[in-house]
């Protein structure tokens, strides 16, 4: 296993044989995230990040569609994208707050801004509390979320967390990126009523992606045609987006971790594959 695979492996679970359970994660306020890349700053200023009326954040906990999501709304919101057009990958039009390797101005940033992060309810910057940002926070069955994070450690390196028994017991100690699945998904349902927030479950765009691309134009104030619903449909199916460089995220781990055609953020996209892991 190669050191920086070694430390990505690491950065997304807590190694629990190591007696510094925080090496490879950083817990910040209550909350774990993955040292590779965190950008601390963003973090420790993120009260007072200033919103604007037309931002939108995505939100989710690791493993529930974030990167699904990221390419339906790149392809909402840019016409380029939804076309198929153009390079730009949907992480440079919605970039991490959190983890943001350069130092990256989010002021400069034109509107409307676009955003993605794993944080919990209470790191939301306070201005996300005055209800005029758009909040989308997307979830999905933990049992599911559990399996797809395993999966995506264990091919991603010749891994200590092969064990499928070791790795539920840290994830159920919330010893992950994102921390416990339930306080996640429970503080920001408890504190619905402080945001602009529309919630969507990961199995409903299964069932229905169109029906939830448009619950979410709804949502957006965004009035596309009947066409440009398709084109964004049509975008977001799990057999393009493994294809598709630009929301797949192959050249992002590859870069950044040297992998080598091993993990996909795109395994399978299903649900219920909780039941087949053994
Ligand atoms: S991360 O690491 O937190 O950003 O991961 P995240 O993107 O939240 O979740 C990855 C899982 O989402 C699945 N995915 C999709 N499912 C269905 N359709 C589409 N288009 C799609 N895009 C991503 C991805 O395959 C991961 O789930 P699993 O179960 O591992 O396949």
């Amino acid at each position: 296993m190669s050191e920086v695979q070694s430390s990505f492996q690491q950065a997304l679970i807590g190694n629990r044989n190591m007696e510094d359970t925080n090496k490879f994660l950083t817990k910040f306020r209550g909350c774990y995230f993955a040292n590779t890349q965190l950008n601390l700053e963003n973090l420790e200023n993120l009260d007072d990040f200033e919103i604007r009326d037309d931002d939108v954040f995505i939100i989710t906990y690791p493993k529930s569609g974030t990167v699904w999501f990221q390419q339906i709304l790149c392809s909402i919101y840019f016409e380029e994208h939804r076309k198929g057009i153009g390079d730009l990958e949907t992480v440079e039009r919605i970039p991490f707050i959190e983890y943001a390797p350069q130092k990256v101005d989010f002021a400069e940033k034109p509107s409307p801004r676009l955003f993605v992060t794993h944080i919990p309810y209470y790191l939301a910057p306070r201005g996300l509390k005055n209800k005029k940002a758009k909040v989308i926070y997307i979830y999905r069955n933990p049992k599911d979320v559990m399996c797809s994070f395993f999966h995506f450690l264990k091919k991603l390196t010749a891994s200590t967390t092969d064990n499928f028994v070791e790795f539920m017991k840290v994830f159920l100690e919330g010893e992950v990126v994102g921390s416990l699945w339930f306080d996640h998904i429970k503080g920001w349902y408890e504190h619905k009523s402080l945001f602009n927030i529309q919630f969507l479950m990961y199995e409903e765009m299964k069932k229905d992606l169109r029906g939830s691309v448009l619950k979410v134009c709804k949502f957006l104030g965004k009035e596309l045609s009947e066409e440009d619903v398709d084109a964004v449909v049509r975008q977001a199916t799990f057999e393009n987006m493994k294809n598709d460089p630009r929301a797949n995220y192959d050249n992002k781990l590859k870069a950044h971790f040297g992998i080598q055609k091993k993990g996909h953020f795109l395994r399978k996209g299903t649900t219920g594959d909780w039941k087949k892991i053994r």
